[in-house]
């Protein structure tokens, strides 16, 4: 059997001997996003450390362990924490979380992720729903041979973000009288904010958003074959003329700042799912 799928079926193993219940949906925490997880009637808490061929996360502000439990009645597994490409990670090890959870049985992901707008009609604390995106130096986590068993070798990406989950999400936005924008991910490697010119290039290029995760998840779930929901929270405006520098810790500022917002209408999807 092929390396990668070895890999995947000796960490499902592995879970599953944990007397794990099949979850019907994964999430993924982007940074400054954890405490959704107070939102779950938490059932085990596994630590990426012990299971087999896990990534261990390094960045600050993730904590690194998968979580099962219940929300809203629906069975779920969620990511707190995920990996990217910019920690030094090859992409099929950041994708191999996800991969892991759709073994496991989900059945849609939502993910979610803090970047920086380059729309100008964005301002910090914004929710943007990511109706498409943009791969820029992102490498593709499917180069290399096509692992038939997990998708085909050309999938399809008319539709990564499946539309009926952005249509859910803005009636849940208008239910609870929060203005959701709607827009495009420009996924870069990181691990440098962008330069000036480069938050203009962006913005010329089409993205309304820019950030270093997502993009390669995305790509695995679609190859797979499962429904993505995915949501930003606008942290910076790339595009300011003054005042533009960017740190990280005023990326999780304001990403804490939005939690309750992006929570609130995560935990309404999965009811409605
Ligand atoms: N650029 C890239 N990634 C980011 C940003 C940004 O401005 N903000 C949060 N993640």
């Amino acid at each position: 059997m092929n390396d990668i799928l070895l890999k995947l079926e000796e960490a499902v193993q592995f879970l599953q001997a944990k007397g794990i219940s099949r979850p019907g949906v994964g999430v993924v925490l982007g940074s400054g996003l954890g405490s959704f997880v107070n939102e779950i009637d938490i059932e085990q808490e596994i630590s990426y450390q012990s299971i087999p061929h896990f990534p261990v996360s390094t960045v600050e502000g993730h904590s690194g362990k998968l979580i099962f439990g219940k929300l809203s009645g629906k069975q779920l597994v969620c990511m707190a924490g995920r990996f990217h490409y910019y920690e030094g990670y090859t992409p099929e090890e950041v994708v191999f979380p996800i991969r892991v959870m759709i073994r496991l049985g989900i059945e849609n992901i939502i993910l979610s992720n803090a970047a920086g707008g380059v729309n100008p009609g964005y301002k910090v604390g914004d929710l943007m729903i990511i109706k498409d995106h943009i791969s820029f130096a992102t490498k593709n986590p499917l180069i290399g041979k096509n692992l038939s068993t997990l998708g085909p070798r050309f999938p399809d990406m008319s539709e990564p973000y499946k539309k009926e989950l952005i249509a859910r999400a803005l009636d849940i936005g208008r239910q609870q009288g929060i203005d959701i924008k709607q827009g495009v991910y420009f996924g870069v490697t990181g691990p440098t904010f962008e330069t000036r010119a480069e938050y203009q290039m962006i913005r010329i290029l089409g993205g309304d958003a820019v950030g270093m995760s997502t993009v390669q998840e995305v790509v695995a779930a679609n190859h797979m074959g499962i429904p993505v929901f995915a949501m930003s929270v606008i942290t910076d405006i790339g595009v300011r003329e003054d005042e533009n520098t960017i740190t990280h810790e005023e990326v999780l500022h304001f990403a804490k700042a939005a939690e309750p917002k992006i929570t609130l209408i995560i935990k309404e999807m999965i009811a409605s799912l």
